[in-house]
């Protein structure tokens, strides 16, 4: 069977990414092509020693144009995986890929989502709020930033000592583990 052909969109350190192309042999999906925001993500460099054509989008034809549509049918991406990808998805882009566009988010939307919401300032916010769990939200991308709908979350408990910095790593593992399964049921 055809495996259904991903493109990841990165815009820093790439752990998510990374942890998707890992786990691609064992699900439905192949990473076909890796974009990125920024010329020196980490990502860029794993993706090519793994083969990955990768792409590094410029922020106004991204924004102001659709060649980027083009692109993807070349590479025939089915499927759209945003991994800590910064900027706003355009309209051209959710139009053309209808529920084929999924997030991931280090917090247990609805709350702590929205604008300047991202990185390590979600994960200040849930801590000085002294809420008793946080988690992650795997959702569908729509106009609105984080309001697409949501596929799967998982919660964990906040400890006693928590902060930003040791809520954010216990996150990120359950953001490696349940990413590439839920982009697997789409396929
Ligand atoms: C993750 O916490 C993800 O939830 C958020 O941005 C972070 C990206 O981390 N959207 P990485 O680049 O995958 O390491």
């Amino acid at each position: 069977m055809n495996k259904t052909k991903i493109a990841i969109f990165v815009s820093g350190r790439g752990s998510n990414a990374k942890a998707i192309i890992e786990q691609q042999n064992n699900f439905n999906y192949e990473v076909a092509l890796l974009i990125s925001s920024k010329k020196d993500a980490l990502a860029l460099a794993y993706a090519e020693k793994q083969n990955i054509p990768t792409l590094v989008l410029d922020k106004n034809e991204f924004q102001k144009t659709d060649n980027l549509l083009s692109i993807l049918n070349e590479h025939k991406i089915q499927l759209m995986a945003l991994a800590g990808f910064l900027w706003m998805i355009p309209q051209y882009l959710i139009k053309a890929f209808p529920n084929k566009i999924v997030n991931i988010h280090p917090a247990l939307l609805p709350k702590y989502g929205g604008k300047g919401m991202y990185g390590i300032k979600v994960h200040e916010a849930v801590v000085e709020n002294k809420e008793a769990e946080s988690g992650i939200t795997i959702h569908l991308v729509n106009e609105k930033y984080d309001e697409g709908k949501i596929l799967f979350q998982e919660a964990i408990p906040l400890s006693e000592n928590e902060t930003a910095a040791s809520l954010s790593k216990k996150i990120l593992v359950l953001e490696h583990k349940n990413f590439a399964p839920v982009l697997n049921k789409l396929c």
